[in-house]
């Protein structure tokens, strides 16, 4: 089995790692280790699993993946809390145009303004709270109109119009807009935050993603095909199963054959931000039905990138996987400890569709088969670890990157 070299060979990495993950406190943790200064990303270090090491880590206890005290509070912690992948710009370009996410209890409004911006807010009418909109996309005219009263709001927010209600002394529309949901954008990805938190702005709490990736054109891509699954099983054994390719022998046989499954080698080895790249076996290859690239290249990419797949994790519900044709990305949407709704889509660059070297379907059927594979297994996985017989069981070296899950997912659990 061919292995592709590391760019850079690091004598005593695992020392190394155990020593910097230790003093690691924030959730923008990267592989911070002795590196050039030079952004090329053949200057990048690279570890592979068993390098970086699990520190005997053993596998989350069983009530992790079945309570519904767990489950609350990781509601509360996490996904209230954290910058969650909402989806991505492009599929609200025209003013008005939205489309709805549900986080727990609250469902908010992602919309295209007036002038051009992404706003959202909490779909909470400000009269009586009734719920402002039920389909889950389309687009507003020019406002948004209550069904129960009609009071109506400008897509900035602003309460524009609330019948009888001057006839209300010290009424002022002015007090009521909609409650505004923080959002950010990252390569043409929408970002948001439930709870307000003044605190870091995301470019620092993601600063280790900023320039990471800008090579792959990631801003223009275009949405081509969408999937969504729900899965029986709970949400962080999806994230474990997508850190590792310890399995990918046993439950993705085609995979293995287009990459090793040893093949793997990571530039964030800590914190928020986990992953780095597999190698494609077939020079100029890709992750596809018939192992052929399936469009042209999503920009100028070094001839690394076009025999890699680089896989990155977003903590707390994305999961970035990108080729050098296309890019996959999943969003996890908890629903029950038990219980996960993930949506996949798969973005091209536009220059690339009117090509007759345009197949679209090779990337997304290769991967559709392969996400059908790993939800099958981690609901294997949920059925185990829901048993009375379950007791945490050691990472395998080749599980380190999940084992880092699990450290920041309990660091940010407290
Ligand atoms: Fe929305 Fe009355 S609840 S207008
Ligand atoms: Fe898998």
């Amino acid at each position: 089995m061919r292995r592709y070299p590391a760019s850079v060979k690091i004598i005593d990495a695992r020392r190394w790692v155990f020593s910097n993950i230790q003093s690691l406190s924030s959730g923008a943790a990267l592989f911070t280790g002795p590196r050039s200064h030079s952004s090329s990303i053949s200057m990048k270090q690279f570890l592979s699993a068993p390098e970086i090491g699990t520190g005997g880590a053993m596998t989350l206890p069983g009530r992790y993946f079945t309570s519904t005290e767990v489950f609350a509070e990781e509601r509360a912690r996490i996904f209230q809390r954290q910058w969650l992948c909402a989806g991505r710009a492009d599929a609200i370009s025209r003013p008005g145009d939205y489309f709805l996410r549900t986080v727990g209890a609250d469902s908010v409004i992602v919309l295209r303004d007036a002038t051009g911006g992404i706003r959202a807010f909490h779909n909470v009418c400000r009269h009586r709270g009734t719920r402002l909109c039920e389909a889950a996309a389309g687009r507003f005219s020019k406002s948004i109109q209550c069904p129960y009263h009609a009071w109506t709001f400008a897509l900035d927010g602003s309460l524009i119009g609330a019948p009888s209600m001057d006839e209300l002394a010290d009424f002022d529309r002015a007090d009521y807009p909609l409650h505004v949901v923080q959002t950010a954008i990252w390569e043409g990805f929408i970002f948001l935050r439930i709870e307000e938190m003044p605190d870091i702005p995301f470019e620092e709490s993601h600063a280790p993603l900023m320039a990471r990736l800008s090579r792959f054109s990631l801003p223009v891509l275009k949405t081509v095909e969408q999937r969504e699954y729900t899965v029986r099983a709970n949400w962080k054994l999806l994230f474990e199963n997508y850190s590792e390719c310890y399995h990918c022998p046993t439950v993705h046989p085609a995979l293995v054959e287009l990459s090793p499954a040893d093949s793997g080698e990571n530039d964030l080895v800590a914190g928020a931000f986990l992953g780095g790249f597999m190698v494609v076996r077939r020079p100029g290859g890709s992750m596809s039905l018939s192992g052929e690239a399936c469009a042209t290249s999503l920009g100028d990419l070094p001839a690394e990138d076009r025999q890699r797949v680089y896989y990155y994790s977003i903590f707390p519900n994305m999961l970035l996987s990108l080729h050098h044709d296309y890019v996959m990305f999943h969003t996890l949407w908890p629903e029950a400890p038990d219980r996960t709704r993930v949506e996949c889509a798969w973005l091209f660059h536009p220059d690339a569709m009117d090509r007759a070297d345009f197949r679209p379907k090779d990337g997304v059927e290769f991967w559709d088969i392969t996400n059908r594979q790993d939800w099958h297994i981690c609901e294997q996985s949920q059925l185990g670890v829901a048993s009375s017989a379950y007791t945490p069981g050691p990472y395998s070296p080749r599980d380190s990157i999940s084992a880092a899950f699990d450290r920041e997912y309990l660091r940010v659990m407290g």
